[in-house]
C-alpha cells in the first residue's frame, strides 16, 4: 500500500514540475513578444513617425549627421526581431534591406539611388501590410 501511494505522489510531483516547465516557458515566450513589440515600435516612433521623425527629414534632406546616426542605430535595432506577423523570411529580407540601405546614407553615400534605395526599403505600406498586425 505505501508503495503504490509512494508511486502516485511521485507521478503527480512528475506532472506538477513539468507544469512549471510549461508555464515557465509560456512565460518566456509572452517575455520575448513583449520585447520584440517593443524593440519595433521605438523605431517607429522614434525613427519612422510624422513629418519632424529622423526618416522624414532624411527624405526632405534636412537631417543632420545626427539625426542619420540615430536613425541608423535605431534601425539596426530591427535585426533580429520576429515577424509581428507574416512570413519570417520575407520580413527578414525587409529589415535587411532597411539595414543596407541607410547603412550606405550613414556611410557618405550622398548619390539620389542610394536614397532611392533606402526609400523603398523604408516604404511604410509595403512592410506594414505583410507584416504589423492590423
Ligand atoms: C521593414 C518593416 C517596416 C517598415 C519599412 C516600416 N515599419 Fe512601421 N512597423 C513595422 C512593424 C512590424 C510594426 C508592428 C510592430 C508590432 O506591433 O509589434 C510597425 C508599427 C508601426 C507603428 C505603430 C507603432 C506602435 O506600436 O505604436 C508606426 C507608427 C509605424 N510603424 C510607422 C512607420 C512609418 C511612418 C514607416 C515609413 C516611413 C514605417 N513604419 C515603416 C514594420 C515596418
Amino acid at each position: 500500500m505505501p508503495i503504490f501511494i509512494d508511486a502516485i505522489t511521485t507521478s503527480m510531483k512528475r506532472s506538477l514540475s513539468s507544469l512549471a516547465i510549461l508555464t515557465l516557458s509560456a512565460s518566456a515566450i509572452f517575455a520575448a513578444g513583449d520585447a520584440n513589440h517593443e524593440i519595433i515600435e521605438k523605431v517607429m516612433k522614434e525613427g519612422m513617425k510624422g513629418d519632424s521623425s529622423p526618416h522624414a527629414k532624411l527624405i526632405a534632406g534636412t537631417a543632420t549627421a545626427d539625426e542619420v546616426k540615430t536613425l541608423t542605430d535605431l534601425i539596426h535595432t530591427m535585426t533580429g526581431t520576429k515577424a509581428p506577423v507574416g512570413d519570417q523570411s520575407n520580413y527578414d529580407k525587409k529589415v535587411a534591406a532597411l539595414v543596407a540601405g541607410i547603412d550606405a546614407i550613414q556611410g557618405g553615400n550622398k548619390s539620389p539611388e542610394a536614397l532611392a534605395a533606402y526609400k523603398e526599403a523604408a516604404n511604410c505600406k509595403g512592410c506594414h501590410s505583410a507584416h504589423k498586425p492590423k
